[in-house]
């Protein structure tokens, strides 16, 4: 920890020690050294249960078998391209494999190495599209940190405030609803005026946030009024697509069908990868062979990224996971409902993206230290640390789930 602290950015640091004065509890991090399917092993030696899939990323599990092979056998051949300029093989076969994902005919995708930067590609894309700067967003989410993505990011304000005076003033954040009679209120709170706004950006689910599901219907509102005002409607799937909320891409199975779809996370099976996909019509407005590419980036569809993402789009495939993401979660739920959790008020859930909204405001700190030194993962979500979001590799048993709740009951009892 001294290494750590002399070494990384102080606000890691500084945030640790107010957890632990916060919470009266040690919030020194474990130094993870190994992980495989939902094990995490730590510096010492201690093996964890993983819920919280290194961020949603190990959705197919930690260091699957498909993906570290594909990776192995990419690195024995080629590990960096010339991009856009010459790209390598594998990252045509990563774009055909996506638009062939994607809800739409024809599709046209770019590649990025985080999910911010897929953001900022989607951005872009709708200010191409439209030559309308203006952008709708919600209070409460999050689609990354960089500028662009930080400027739609209503999460938090202390995120902002320090940067406010570069982030523009072409957002508008809308209110986001969490029950059916906030839907109406949701929806007025929208812009009056859309004659200056390009795009309007979603997630399907809230993850961040603490796992705020909107009432359905909702987004396919959200549809109809950006089709109404001729506006690009970007959905950010970073967190909710690829299986883990029980479909391929939430918001189609919200009956939306979106302009542009943002991807990352889970993507990559651990590698960094990150897309922006977009209706070929919208994606079309890029188009001008004759000048230079005005958004790349050096590693943008590297091999070892494009591989693994190759290989993790087949395991989602080949074992049937987006189902199974819906069958576990459903049962996972059912778990923790006959478990009557003390301090909990609401369990909200959609496929294996689970939050446990509990009674008191940053109770979600010591909950989650509390069950790190029983050996499970878990992360603290909500602007008020609130929630404990469960997002589990989808491979993780119904047995080991057991032993989490009892554990996390054992936890609500004692925990402060
Ligand atoms: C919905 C959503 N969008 C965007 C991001 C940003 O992704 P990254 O941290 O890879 O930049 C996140 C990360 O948590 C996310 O949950």
């Amino acid at each position: 920890m001294e290494r750590l602290a002399a070494s990384e950015c102080p606000a890691l640091t500084t945030r640790r020690k107010r957890r632990a004065e916060r919470t009266g509890a040690n919030h020194d991090p474990i130094v993870w050294v190994e992980a495989q399917g939902t094990n995490v092993v730590d510096a010492d030696g201690n093996r964890y249960v993983d819920l919280t899939s290194g961020f949603g990323v190990a959705f197919i599990g930690h260091r699957h078998p498909a993906v570290v092979e594909a990776v192995k056998e990419q690195a024995d051949a080629l590990l960096h391209a010339l991009g856009d300029l010459y790209p390598s093989s594998v990252k045509i076969e990563l774009l055909e494999k996506l638009c062939a994902l994607s809800p739409w005919p024809e599709a046209r995708a770019m590649l990025s190495l985080s999910g911010a930067e897929a953001v900022t590609a989607a951005l872009k894309t709708a200010v191409m599209a439209t030559g309308r700067p203006g952008v709708v967003a919600f209070e409460g989410s999050y689609h990354g940190l960089l500028y662009g993505p930080l400027a739609v990011s209503g999460f938090a304000e202390r995120f902002r405030a320090p940067f406010d005076r570069q982030l523009g003033s072409h957002v508008h954040f809308a209110q986001w609803p969490n029950t059916d009679d906030a839907v109406d209120r949701a929806l007025r709170s929208l812009p009056d005026d859309w004659s200056e706004v390009g795009a309007l950006i979603v997630e399907p689910i809230q993850g961040r946030a603490g796992v705020r599901v909107p009432p359905r219907g909702f987004l396919k509102e959200l549809g109809k009024t950006c089709k109404q005002h001729g506006v690009v409607l970007i959905v950010d799937e970073i967190f909710t697509g690829l299986g883990r909320c029980g479909a391929w891409w939430r918001s189609v199975r919200d009956e939306v069908t979106p302009d542009v779809i943002c991807v990352g996370k889970a993507l990559g099976g651990g590698l960094p990868v990150s897309a922006c996909i977009a209706r070929e019509e919208v994606m079309r407005a890029w188009g001008d062979p004759d000048r230079e590419a005005i958004h790349t980036g050096t590693f943008y569809g590297d091999p070892l990224g494009a591989a693994a993402a190759l290989a993790t789009l087949g395991v989602i495939e080949k074992e049937g996971l987006v189902a199974l993401s819906e069958t576990r979660g459903a049962a996972f739920v059912e778990t923790l409902q006959r478990a009557s959790l003390r301090g909990v008020s609401e369990i909200r859930h959609a496929g294996t993206m689970l939050g446990l909204q509990l009674e008191r405001e940053l109770r979600a700190l010591s909950v989650t230290r509390a069950l790190l030194d029983r050996g499970y993962l878990v992360l603290p979500a909500g602007k008020r640390a609130d929630v404990i979001q469960l997002v589990p590799p989808v491979t993780l048993s119904q047995a080991r789930f057991d032993g989490f709740v009892d554990a996390l009951d054992e936890v609500l009892e004692t925990a402060p």
